[in-house]
């Protein structure tokens, strides 16, 4: 690595600008985007007026009269004056023409399951049946939280559509997130009913999931939240697979309470654009996890743009997201914003690799799958243990997406070309919990893509990059900072559930110069990713700033270090962390796994505190809590070996530790 001088905000960048891949001319024909007056139409002059384009595509019980309300920045308000029930635009709307059309297609793990088509006819009896149940047994009404623990199944999002159809606002916690995590968030909601399952597969073996139930009551109970009921859905209908018993008078079975419920209708609640429609848990790692609160209005018509224009949906596609629901990317883009367009959306239970590295490139032959959507972390996972399997398949992708975190260039070459069969468009689309839908991204049928960019700002998006003292680094320039976003947008959250403060401080108030200003251009949002602008206007994230490393006086990106590892055959994954170094000694472990969280990121913060003999922290979060122990043995004999036998750290390099990876 050759010597860059650099300031102590400035994050070094080392990662070399790579080769451009073009659009086909087969996919730019079909595009949804393909008219290049598109761009003009969200030119920053035609700001906010021009998401009424995304809101046109929604049907509105009112049309809405006010575009964007700025009067108590930085609470935006979307489309004021519009009413509108999420579930009818999903659902209802899609009758006359889709009715027969599957909504969804769900994928069992077990091959031996059958595959089940489940059409906008049926998806419109259950999301009705369940919605009655939900208002006359639960007692559920307009504005209450209700927290569902559920993995990947179609309950899942007929649930969700239920309670978007009452204007009950849901808040669905990762399926493979603890109980203890799970009741953190019931508590920090409120919700007094938590709908679960009995059990689900997972690699190969039928989880029991209702266990977490216990663990997740008690834990609300402790923070004085009590829960009334639990709904619990079969994963066998008609059986409960369950070894954890059921408690009378609490639980209860929602397959066996629906026959009650046969053939009821339920009229959608017209709800305000800016009524809350769902709450989704993002941890800080530390702290306490951020209910971020999305909107109906502006959440639906951005989710709707962006799987128009990002996503390239027809109506004909068969459009699979490889994500899991219980994080944003499957909310808005497995969902809402699929369901929105009258996709075909498909659902896959399990992990992967089950049976073997070859199963997605099945399910993408068998059912005819023509976008693809994951993050980097399965498509490091299935490079690494079934290079040549796309090719032993028969499926044709136009487009796919990578989301999550930076992908590196090598990893991405095979996606394109093994993956894609050098067919498919690739969008690298950067955002976050808090922000709905895509704040990055090429545009699939105009933007060359360059490997481990994600691009320009998304339509109607003006990012810039700020120092620490929020001068604005020069568009262009290569020199890494702070990514912010100058504008709103309709998806973005509006608070953080129950704490107004802390979504400005959070957010806002670091680049904020006037704080009772009513103008959007005072409040820049602050993303928290470094990121630099080439001189082609494409944006590379280098990932959270608290995932810096220091090393003499450096500051690095971790994606840098992680990427030049990854260039190693025999390495899958790579993580990067800080050490406290006396000895200059061996840094490198190799291990069978990471601790991941539930979207598939690295936790590093774990990581640097076993490598620095310390806590790693909480770690309730984790997708797989029990490779931590593994990892801590494993790091600490090594260490041990090699004669670096732990010593106190002192105060500062504590909390320098500490600090590190502490995505607020
Ligand atoms: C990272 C996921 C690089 C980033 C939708 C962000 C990315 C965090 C990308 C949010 C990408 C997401 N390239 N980094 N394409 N997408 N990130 O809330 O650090 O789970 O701040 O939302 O993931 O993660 P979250």
């Amino acid at each position: 690595m050759s010597e860059v001088q650099v300031s102590e905000a400035e994050i070094a960048v080392h990662w070399k600008e790579e080769e451009y891949f073009y659009p086909s001319a087969k996919f730019i024909g079909q595009a949804n985007a393909n008219d290049p007056a598109i761009r003009e139409r969200f030119a920053e002059k035609n700001f906010p007026e021009c998401y009424k384009e995304y809101a046109d595509l929604l049907t509105w019980d009112t049309y809405w009269h006010t575009t964007l309300d700025t009067s108590k920045a930085p609470f935006w308000k979307w489309f004021v004056g519009g009413k509108l029930n999420a579930s009818f635009n999903c659902v209802d709307r899609h009758l006359a023409k889709y009715r027969n059309k599957a909504a969804f297609i769900w994928v069992p793990e077990p091959e031996d399951q059958m595959t089940q088509a489940i059409t906008y006819q049926e998806l419109y009896r259950r999301v009705n049946e369940m919605a009655a149940l939900l208002r006359d047994y639960c007692g559920l009404k307009t504005g209450d939280r209700v927290t569902l623990h559920l993995p990947m199944v179609p309950d899942l999002p007929v649930t969700m559509l239920a309670c978007a159809r009452l204007g009950v606002i849901h808040s669905e916690v990762f399926g493979g997130f603890s109980g203890a995590a799970c009741g953190g968030r019931i508590a920090d909601s409120q919700s007094k009913i938590l709908i679960t399952m009995d059990a689900y597969y997972r690699n190969g073996e039928l989880l029991d999931h209702k266990v977490k139930a216990e663990e997740a009551l008690a834990a609300a109970e402790k923070e004085g939240q009590k829960v009334d009921k639990v709904l619990i859905w079969q994963r066998h209908h008609g059986t409960y697979s369950s070894k954890t018993p059921m408690v009378k008078g609490r639980d209860f079975i929602v397959n066996e309470l629906l026959a009650d419920y046969k053939g009821k209708v339920v009229e959608p609640v017209s709800m305000p654009a800016e009524a809350p429609l769902f709450l989704m848990y993002t941890s800080g790692t530390t702290a306490k996890p951020k209910g971020a609160q999305h909107s109906t209005g502006g959440y639906l018509a951005y989710v709707a743009g962006t799987s128009k224009y990002y996503q390239d949906i027809h109506p004909e596609d068969t459009y699979w997201c490889f994500a899991d629901i219980g994080w944003i990317t499957g909310h808005s883009y497995i969902v809402y914003g699929p369901l929105a367009l009258a996709a075909t959306s498909v659902m896959y239970e399990g992990v992967p690799t089950y049976p073997d590295a070859g199963r997605p490139w099945r399910i993408a032959e068998q059912l005819g799958v023509n976008i693809f959507h994951t993050a980097p972390t399965t498509i490091r996972m299935l490079r690494k243990l079934g290079p040549d399997e796309p090719k032993k398949y028969n499926y044709h992708f136009k487009h796919m997406t990578t989301v999550g975190e930076p992908i590196e260039p090598e990893v991405w070459r095979w996606y394109y070309h093994s993956v894609g069969k050098d067919e498919a468009v690739i969008v690298d689309t950067w955002w976050q919990t808090e922000n709905g839908g895509f704040l990055c991204s090429t545009l699939p049928a105009f933007d060359k893509m360059k490997p481990g960019s994600a691009g320009p700002g998304v339509l109607g998006m003006y990012p810039t990059i700020f120092d620490e003292q929020g001068k604005e680094i020069p568009k262009g320039s290569g020199k890494a900072g702070n990514i912010c976003i100058r504008n709103p947008w309709p998806g973005t959250f509006q608070t953080i559930w129950g704490d107004p403060d802390r979504y400005v401080a959070t957010y806002y108030a670091k680049y904020n110069k006037k704080k009772d200003s009513k103008d959007w251009r005072d409040w820049p949002y602050f993303a928290g990713d470094g990121a630099l602008q080439a001189d082609d206007g494409y944006y590379r994230i280098l990932g959270r700033v608290d995932d810096v490393i220091n090393v003499a006086g450096h500051r690095l990106g971790t994606k840098e270090l992680e990427s030049a590892a990854l260039t190693v055959d025999e390495i899958a994954e790579a993580a990067a962390v800080p050490v406290i170094d006396d000895l200059r000694g061996q840094n490198v472990w190799i291990v069978a796994d990471m601790p991941k969280t539930r979207s598939g990121k690295i936790m590093r913060r774990v990581i640097a505190g076993i490598s620095n003999f310390t806590s790693p922290g909480d770690i309730t979060t984790l997708a797989n809590p029990e490779i931590v122990a593994t990892i801590k043995h494993h790091v600490e004999s090594e260490k041990v070996k090699s004669g670096q036998t732990p010593r106190q750290l002192t105060e500062k390099e504590l909390e320098e530790i500490k600090a590190f990876g502490r995505a607020e």
